[in-house]
């Protein structure tokens, strides 16, 4: 049995079996080393299309491509051994049908290992996700503020602004629930509506900048990590990466510049032996 086949990761049906009882932690990651130190910690590593815009500097999500997630995912597949990794069905790759969705989602479970994929969705999108889950393809859903909608909605704005928000995110979580996702991602959302959207639904709710009564919490890595200056209001900072990397290129640099790096214990003293010498 191969190093893979033996690898025994958490599944859907585990992350499902948790509404209710002990929070899913969830983070972010889209590379082989960034995978490996958070597996341990994580019980869901997510392969979001926020790559677009915290590795590749993109304004939104709505440039990123099928060919990008299934590098990122193929990258973190490598490096985590427990996480139940789950990719993300970038915009354009899953909304014109539920045909187009299968295909897209198929490829990317094929080319990348992972055992599931996100998708947004809106109320619209139910009929997609079931058709999915029947063929075999767990689905996480992802409802409330949802990035890859920005041109419509007009920015990153929380939602539960009014009645009929209110009631649009209440229904679209419904939905996604009942066509059979196994959890779903509540985004931006009043703390109150995240709490009736986890009470009404069957399956896990995982927050961001939802709720602490979700039944999970998700954080895009490298906010988390401090590594950007602005930060949405939901995040908070675990680390400050930015200061860390600022200051150990400043070090390097003036070390290059002073010609004290490198130093003795990192060149190699090698001394070319003479032709003919044996000892
Ligand atoms: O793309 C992403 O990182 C996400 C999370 C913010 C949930 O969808």
């Amino acid at each position: 049995m191969s190093k893979q086949t033996r690898i025994k990761r958490i599944t859907a049906a585990d992350i499902a079996a948790r509404k209710g009882s002990e929070p899913i932690v969830a983070l972010t990651a889209y590379d082989a080393p960034t995978a490996e130190i958070l597996d341990e910690h994580c019980d869901v590593l997510l392969v979001g299309d926020s790559v677009g815009m915290v590795v590749h500097g993109l304004p939104s999500t709505v440039g990123v491509t099928i060919e990008m997630m299934i590098l990122h995912g193929q990258a973190v597949m490598r490096g985590a051994r427990k996480a139940m990794v789950v990719v993300d069905m970038p915009f354009g790759s899953y909304e014109e049908s539920r045909e187009q969705a299968f295909a897209n989602a198929s490829r990317i479970m094929k080319e990348t290992g992972a055992q599931a994929i996100k998708i947004e969705s809106g109320t619209y999108a139910a009929e997609t996700v079931a058709f999915l889950v029947e063929r075999g393809i767990p689905v996480m859903g992802h409802i409330g503020l949802r990035p890859q909608a920005v041109n419509v909605a007009g920015g990153f704005r929380a939602k539960g602004r009014s009645n009929q928000e209110w009631a649009d995110v209440l229904e679209e979580a419904e939905a996604t629930a009942k066509a059979g996702a196994f959890a779903i991602v509540v985004e931006g959302v009043a703390e109150d509506l995240a709490n009736q959207i986890t009470a009404a639904v069957s399956v896990p709710t995982i927050g961001i900048g939802a709720s602490s009564s979700c039944d999970g919490q998700i954080l895009v890595t490298q906010d988390m990590l401090g590594l950007f200056d602005w930060t949405p209001k939901f995040v908070k900072r675990y680390g400050d990466l930015k200061s860390v990397i600022d200051k150990a290129a400043s070090e390097y640099a003036a070390e290059v510049r002073s010609r004290s790096f490198p130093a003795e214990g990192q060149v190699y003293s090698l001394k070319p032996k003479l032709v003919g010498d044996t000892a």
